[in-house]
């Protein structure tokens, strides 16, 4: 999960990360009082999970309350990268004298954490990263020992921060790093980290994604979530833990195990091409063990999506044999019922793998309106496909 720069700056105040006070404002007039609450000059900075919000016109520079309010309506509602500016944060103004880089990710490809700095921090730093790739140090950082104040000593000359700077950001780089672990981050980026006029340092910006794995541990993290963005329907797959992901198309996907879905993604495609460009409405894995239960609330949700035509239930029996999802089929059909959310949209079942036979039977003896059972999978993704274009 992506968060919001004053959500990242809350953080870093968190864990003793210098940062400048601020506060959030979802209207002009809430601008203004903010404002006028920080006192002095402030900056009015668009809240949107994408960067560059500088040179889209998302960053102001205010000089009181009312002028605040002034920069403020021109950002609110300002589309940055296809995001609608929905709250700004006024923060207090730096005196910047020098504008660093400083993050820490995972790098998957060398399976390790990875420290990067540099001194030519700012709003180029994408366009350093490729034409002057030395002015950007990248440590590496043994997930077992950390950033100690060594390991941060080291990034720092790695970066050549200047000497009077030196042990300020090292012990920002500490304290950066605690957010990192502590939060269980994927990512913490500064753009900028600056030296003020008066030789401080302060995280300007902050960019910070955090691990959804790790949310088992981090209660508090659910608070971070922006529910207004979230689709009404993956927020309904999440509360009933299904592993859910909208898409454009129109033929509704269930399948057992990330990769087969994912295939099974494909094959819809690719069978769509026929039908006027049919494709798949959804990813959803409803996993190993595919209760009734789980089958039902997989069901509804599909079945909730007013572009979904028709549904693919594709299942490879394994631990979970096939005749185990039929009945979990039968039985979410009648709690769908239940629910007054009968099944009115054809679907199209796939059973293979262990007892394939067994449930197939199963579901032809059931006879359920609107199923049709194909034993492929390109042959089930045609049918469906055929059957979303008509
Ligand atoms: N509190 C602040 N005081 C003074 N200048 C700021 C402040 N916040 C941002 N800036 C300036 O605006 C630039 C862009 O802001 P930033 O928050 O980095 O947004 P983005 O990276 O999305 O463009 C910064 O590089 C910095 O020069
Ligand atoms: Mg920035």
């Amino acid at each position: 999960m992506d968060l919001f720069e004053y959500q990242a700056r809350d953080l870093f105040a968190k864990h003793g990360v210098p940062v400048l006070d601020a506060k959030v404002a979802d209207t002009p007039e809430e601008a203004e009082a903010a404002a006028a609450e920080l006192g002095g000059k402030v900056v009015v900075k668009a809240q949107v999970k994408t960067g560059g919000r500088g040179k889209a016109g998302g960053v102001k520079v205010a000089d009181g309350p009312a002028d605040a309010k002034a920069e403020a309506e021109q950002i609110l509602g300002l589309d940055i990268k296809g995001h609608v500016v929905r709250r700004v944060m006024l923060a207090q103004t730096a005196s910047i004298e020098s504008e660093y880089y400083v993050s820490f990710l995972l790098d998957r490809s060398n399976r390790t954490f990875l420290a990067m700095a540099s001194v030519e921090g700012g709003m180029e730093i994408e366009e350093i990263a490729v034409t002057k790739p030395e002015a950007l140090a990248k440590v590496p950082v043994d997930a077992t020992v950390g950033v100690t104040p060594a390991k941060a000593a080291e990034i720092v000359a790695a970066a050549n921060f200047p000497a009077e700077v030196a042990e300020q950001v090292a012990d920002t780089l500490v304290k950066l790093w605690d957010v990192f672990v502590k939060e269980d981050a994927l990512l913490v980026e500064v753009n900028p980290l600056v030296k003020t006029t008066d030789g401080a340092i302060v995280a300007l910006d902050g960019k910070v994604t955090l691990d959804g794995n790790a949310e088992f541990r981090q209660p508090e993290h659910a608070a971070l979530e922006d529910k207004a963005a979230a689709d009404p329907l993956e927020a309904k797959a999440k509360e009933k833990h299904l592993n859910y992901v909208k898409l454009e198309g129109e033929v509704g996907i269930i399948g057992n195990g990330a990769g087969l879905v994912m295939s099974t993604l494909d094959v819809v495609a690719y069978a769509g091409e026929a039908h006027g460009s049919v494709k798949p409405a959804n990813f959803l894995d409803i996993g190993g063990g595919a209760s009734a239960e789980v089958m039902a609330n997989g069901l509804e949700i599909i079945l909730g999506d007013a572009d979904v035509k028709s549904v693919f239930v594709n299942v490879f029996g394994g631990i979970t044999a096939c005749d185990a999802v039929a009945n979990g089929i039968v039985q979410a059909f009648a709690l769908l019922q239940g629910r007054g959310e009968a099944v009115t949209k054809p679907l199209v079942v796939r059973l293979d793998g262990n007892n394939a036979e067994l449930g197939r039977k199963i579901l032809t003896e059931a006879a359920l309106s609107g199923l049709e059972q194909v034993d492929t999978m390109d042959g089930a993704a045609a049918r469906a496909a055929e059957l979303a274009a008509k």
